[in-house]
C-alpha cells in the first residue's frame, strides 16, 4: 500500500470534516496550499501556481507582504481585543488614512468583517437614514451572501436562498456586448441608465432608500458601463429623487483598477456610501468598511446609529488594515495596476487576434476578464450563464491548472486579477499559458 502523502491528508480531512462553499461537496477537488509568497502560492507537493486571480480578488498586495505581517504581529502583542464601543490606536488611524483617500465628501467609517457586513449595514444606515424601505441593484452584480446583501446583487448565487429580503428591485445591466438596449447600434445609446429612471418611478421614489452600484463591476464579468456619462445619470437620478448613491468597492476598491476606488474612474460621482473589503487588508486579517458622507455622519450625532457586532473596528484588523494601506503607497501599487493592466490588455488583445473562441476582452488595469464564444457573429457563449461548464471550459480550466496557473474560470468567463505586485515578464508568463488554453477552446468554435 502507498502511503497517504501530505498532499492527500490536508484534502482528506478538509473534505471529511468541513464544507465547501457553492456547491456540491463530493465533486470539490481542492488545491492543498501550505504557502504562499509574491504571486505565487505552493501546493503540499511544491507545486507552484501563479495566482492569477489574487485569491478571490483580494490579495491585491501579493502574499506574504513582511511590513503587513510585522504590524499584525506587533498589535497582537499589544493589545488583541477591546469591545467595539472603546476606542483604539489603529482604528482612528485607520479610519483618518480612510477619509484621505476616499472620493468626495466621505468621512467617518464604520468597520465589520466582511463586504456582506459593511454592504448590510450600508442598507441599514441608507433605511435609517431616509426612513425609505427599498434598494435597487444591478442584476449583474454580487454584494455577497447575507439575506439582505445576496437578495441586492442579481447574481444567481442568490436563488437556492430565497426568498431574501422583500425590498430589493433589480434593473439591467449596462452590458454593451450582450445589450437589449443598444444591439446593433454603434454605440451605448444610455438607454441603461433611462431604464434606472423609470424602475425608480415605477416603484415609486418616496419607498426608495438607495441605489448600490461596484464601484466598477467585478465577478459578473467586469461589465462597466462603455459610456461614463452612465455614472453621471445615476448620480443624477438620485439627487433628483433625493435617493442615497451606495458604492460597493468591495472588489473594485484599493488599486484595481489602477485608482485607490474604482468609482474614481468616474469623477461625477458623490458616494454617499462607500463599502469596501478584500484589498483593504489584502486578507492578511478579515476586515470590511461602511463609509459614509459628512453629512449622513451628521445625522447619527443626536439620532441612535443602530448597528453592531462584536468584531466591528476589530483591533488586529485594523493595524493590519493601515499597514496595508501603507504598503499600497510605499510600493507605488496603485500605479503599478495601472502599468501593468496596459501590459495585460495589450497581451489579452494580441491572443484575441490569435484565438478565435475570444468574443471580447474586457476591463482596465489589473483588473480583466475574456469572454468566450462558439461563434463571434452570434456572440453564443462557450458555457451558458449559471449552467454547469462545458467541456470547452472544463478542459480550459484543467489545462490552466495543470500549467500552474490559478484563476476564476465562470461560466464562459476566464478572469485576469492578479495581484497588483506583477511585474511584465510574471504577466508574459501567464498570458503564454493563457495562450496554449484557448488553444483547446478553440477547437469548439462552430
Ligand atoms: C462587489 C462585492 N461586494 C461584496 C462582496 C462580499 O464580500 P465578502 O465575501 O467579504 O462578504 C463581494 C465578494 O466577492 C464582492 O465582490
Amino acid at each position: 500500500m502507498v502511503a497517504p502523502t501530505m498532499q492527500d491528508e490536508i484534502i482528506d480531512l478538509n473534505k471529511e470534516y468541513t464544507l465547501f462553499p457553492w456547491g456540491a461537496q463530493a465533486p470539490v477537488n481542492p488545491i492543498p496550499v501550505t504557502h504562499a509568497e509574491g504571486i505565487y502560492f505552493y501546493d503540499a507537493n511544491g507545486k507552484r501556481y501563479i495566482d492569477f486571480n489574487s485569491q478571490l480578488m483580494n490579495v491585491n498586495i501579493g502574499h506574504g507582504n513582511k511590513h503587513v505581517i510585522e504590524a499584525i504581529k506587533r498589535q497582537a502583542d499589544q493589545l488583541q481585543f477591546v469591545y467595539p464601543g472603546m476606542a483604539t490606536d489603529p482604528r482612528g488611524k485607520l479610519g483618518e488614512k480612510l477619509q484621505q483617500i476616499a472620493p468626495g465628501t466621505l468621512k467617518k467609517t464604520f468597520f465589520s468583517l466582511s463586504g456582506t457586513e459593511a454592504n448590510e449595514n450600508a442598507f441599514k444606515i441608507a433605511r435609517q437614514y431616509t426612513g425609505r424601505q427599498k434598494v435597487l441593484a444591478r442584476y449583474r452584480s454580487f454584494h455577497g451572501q447575507g439575506f439582505a446583501a445576496q437578495q441586492a446583487g442579481g447574481d444567481p448565487r442568490r436563488i437556492p436562498n430565497e426568498p431574501g429580503v422583500g425590498w430589493v428591485v433589480h434593473f439591467q445591466d449596462p452590458y454593451r456586448y450582450r445589450c437589449m438596449f443598444c444591439k446593433g447600434l454603434d454605440a451605448c445609446n444610455l438607454m441603461c441608465a433611462d431604464h434606472i429612471e423609470q424602475t425608480v418611478i415605477f416603484e415609486g421614489p418616496e419607498t426608495i432608500a438607495a441605489i448600490i452600484l461596484e464601484g466598477y463591476s467585478g465577478s459578473s464579468g467586469i461589465i462597466a458601463p462603455p459610456d461614463p456619462a452612465y455614472w453621471t445619470k445615476v448620480q443624477q437620478i438620485c439627487d433628483k429623487y433625493g435617493i442615497l448613491l451606495i458604492v460597493d468597492e468591495v472588489m473594485s476598491g484599493f488599486g484595481r483598477t489602477g485608482k485607490w476606488f474604482g468609482v474614481d474612474n468616474y469623477p461625477d460621482v458623490r458616494p454617499d456610501i462607500m463599502t469596501m473589503a478584500k484589498g483593504l487588508t489584502s486578507g492578511y486579517l478579515p476586515l470590511a468598511a461602511t463609509m459614509v458622507s459628512e453629512k449622513i455622519a451628521q445625522h447619527f450625532e443626536q439620532t441612535p446609529l443602530m448597528i453592531g457586532g462584536t468584531y466591528a473596528a476589530h483591533p488586529m484588523s485594523c493595524a493590519a488594515g493601515l499597514a496595508t494601506i501603507e504598503v499600497y503607497e510605499q510600493e507605488g501599487l496603485i500605479e503599478n495596476s495601472a502599468k501593468m493592466g496596459e501590459v495585460l490588455s495589450k497581451g489579452l488583445h494580441e491572443l484575441a487576434a490569435e484565438h478565435p473562441s475570444i468574443g471580447e476582452v474586457r476591463g482596465t488595469a489589473l483588473f480583466h476578464v475574456i469572454e468566450l464564444v462558439k461563434n463571434r457573429e452570434t456572440r453564443a457563449p462557450m458555457s451558458e450563464f449559471n449552467k454547469p461548464l462545458t467541456e470547452a471550459m472544463k478542459q480550459v480550466q484543467a489545462h490552466l491548472l495543470s500549467k500552474g496557473l490559478y484563476t476564476f474560470v465562470r461560466w464562459n468567463m476566464v478572469f485576469a486579477v492578479p495581484p497588483l505586485i506583477i511585474n511584465e515578464a510574471q504577466l508574459q508568463e501567464a498570458l503564454s499559458i493563457l495562450n496554449d488554453a484557448l488553444s483547446l477552446a478553440d477547437k469548439f468554435v462552430e
